[in-house]
C-alpha cells in the first residue's frame, strides 16, 4: 500500500514530519476504535465537539428520522420544524435579550456572520465611519479571515497577515493572566453581543452554527429599505439534520444527568490538579468547568514547542487522545467519561511529565536552568 492511499490534506497537520493519520473506524461513548484493533479515550471531544459520547443513540437516530423526512431545504423564504424548535429551545436557555438567531455552519462562520452583522448594524442607520473592530488579546475566533482577523497573533496566522484587518486590542476579559489584577469573579467587564454558538451544539455530530443578536441590532435590518437586508447565507443554512441532532442533543440535557456527569468532572480536576501543579516540569494548571489545562516549563514554549509530539505519541501509546497544544497539554472529556476513565487520563499525564526531555536531561545531571513560561 502506498505511503498516502488518498490525496486527503488534513487540517493543522504537517504532514512532512507527523504521523500517518489514525484511521477511526467507529466510536462509541468515550471511546474511539481504531482500525487496527486500539480502543482511544478521546479526552479532548474530538476538538471540543462532543458533548454525550461519541455515536449517542438519540441524536443518531434523530438526524435519521430527520433524513427521512427533509434532508435540506432553502432557508431563504423557506422554514422547517427542527429549525423552529432549535430557535425556540436556544431561546429558552439564552441570556436576554439575546433572541434574534442567525443560523451559520460552523465557528468561524459565525464568527465572520457577527462582523458583517456589526459592520451594517451601523451602516444602516447612516453610521458608515463605524467600522472598526476590537479584539481581544490572546483570542482565538477561528481560522476564516474575519475571525483571523479580530484573533490574536499565534503562530499559525503569520503566514495570512497580508489578510488580517486591523484590529484594537484590548486585554481579554476573564483573562488569565489579567494585565489588571482582576480576578474571574470581581472582573466587572461583561461579555456583549452578538454571540456566537457552534462546537457543542449538534452534541459532535454535525456542523452547524448560530450568531444571536438582541432586538436593538435585528431591528435596524427590518426595513422598508431593501439594501438594510442582511445578504448573508450559506447553501446549508440551517440544515434540518444539523437542527435536528442539536434539539436532540438539548433535549439530552433533560432526559440524562448531565449536570451530576459535569459536577464530577469538575471535582476530579480539582482534586488531581493540585498534585499536577507541584511537579517539577509543571509551569501551570489550571481548571475552568470541564476544561483542565496544563502547562509545561519549556525552552521552546508556544504552538512550535517540541514537546508536543512527543507527549501526543506519548498519549496516543497510552490509549488517550489528547492534543497539546504546543507545552500546553489539556483534557476537556465528553460528560460521559467515567471517574475510573478520568482518573486514567490523569495517570497518563502524570507518566508523562517524568518523560518530559529536559527533565530527564537535569536528573543526569546535564540540564540547563529552565524559564517559567510567564
Ligand atoms: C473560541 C473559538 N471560537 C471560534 C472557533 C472556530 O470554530 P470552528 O473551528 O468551528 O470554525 C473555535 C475553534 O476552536 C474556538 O475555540
Amino acid at each position: 500500500m502506498p505511503a498516502k492511499p488518498l490525496s486527503i490534506w488534513h487540517p493543522f497537520t504537517q504532514e512532512a514530519l507527523d504521523p500517518q493519520p489514525i484511521h477511526i473506524e467507529r466510536g462509541q461513548g468515550v471511546y474511539l476504535y481504531t482500525r487496527d484493533a486500539r480502543k482511544l479515550i478521546d479526552a479532548i471531544s474530538s476538538w471540543w465537539v462532543n458533548l454525550h459520547g461519541h455515536a449517542h443513540p438519540l441524536i443518531a437516530e434523530a438526524i435519521a428520522e430527520q433524513a427521512r423526512k427533509l434532508e435540506h431545504v432553502i432557508f431563504a423564504g423557506f422554514t422547517h420544524d427542527a429549525a423552529e424548535e432549535l430557535a425556540q429551545r436556544l431561546r429558552r436557555v439564552l441570556p436576554q435579550p439575546l433572541e434574534h438567531i442567525f443560523f451559520s455552519d460552523d465557528g468561524s462562520t459565525a464568527v465572520e456572520v457577527a462582523l458583517k452583522m456589526a459592520l451594517q448594524f451601523w451602516r444602516n442607520q447612516g453610521k458608515q465611519r463605524k467600522n472598526k473592530f476590537v479584539g481581544l488579546e490572546h483570542a482565538y475566533h477561528g481560522d476564516t479571515v474575519g475571525a483571523m482577523s479580530v484573533g490574536a497573533e499565534f503562530d499559525f496566522v503569520a503566514a495570512f497577515q497580508g489578510l488580517r484587518f486591523p484590529v484594537w486590542r484590548v486585554p481579554s476579559a476573564h483573562c488569565f493572566r489579567c494585565p489588571v489584577g482582576k480576578r474571574r469573579a470581581t472582573c466587572d467587564i461583561d461579555c456583549v453581543g452578538p454571540l456566537c454558538l457552534s462546537k457543542g451544539l449538534t452534541g459532535g455530530f454535525l456542523p452547524l452554527a448560530a450568531t444571536v443578536c438582541t432586538p436593538a441590532v435585528y431591528e435596524t435590518f427590518r426595513s422598508t429599505d431593501r439594501s438594510h437586508t442582511f445578504f448573508h447565507g450559506h447553501s446549508y443554512t440551517a440544515n434540518p439534520l444539523g437542527c435536528a441532532a442539536a434539539v436532540a442533543n438539548l433535549k439530552i440535557f433533560d432526559s440524562e444527568p448531565v449536570f451530576e456527569r459535569i459536577a464530577v468532572i469538575e471535582k476530579i480536576h480539582s482534586q488531581r490538579a493540585p498534585a499536577l501543579a507541584a511537579h517539577p516540569a509543571v509551569a501551570d494548571v489550571r481548571t475552568i468547568g470541564t476544561v483542565m489545562a496544563l502547562e509545561l516549563k519549556a525552552d521552546d514554549p508556544g504552538y512550535f514547542s517540541e514537546l508536543r509530539p512527543a507527549l501526543y505519541d506519548f498519549y496516543l501509546d497510552k490509549g488517550v487522545l489528547l492534543r497539546p497544544l504546543g507545552n500546553v497539554v489539556y483534557i476537556l472529556p465528553p460528560y460521559v467519561i467515567t471517574p475510573e476513565q478520568l482518573h486514567y487520563v490523569y495517570e497518563v499525564i502524570a507518566e508523562s511529565l517524568d518523560r518530559v526531555p529536559w527533565l530527564a536531561a537535569q536528573r543526569a545531571g546535564h540540564g540547563t536552568a529552565r524559564q517559567e513560561t510567564e
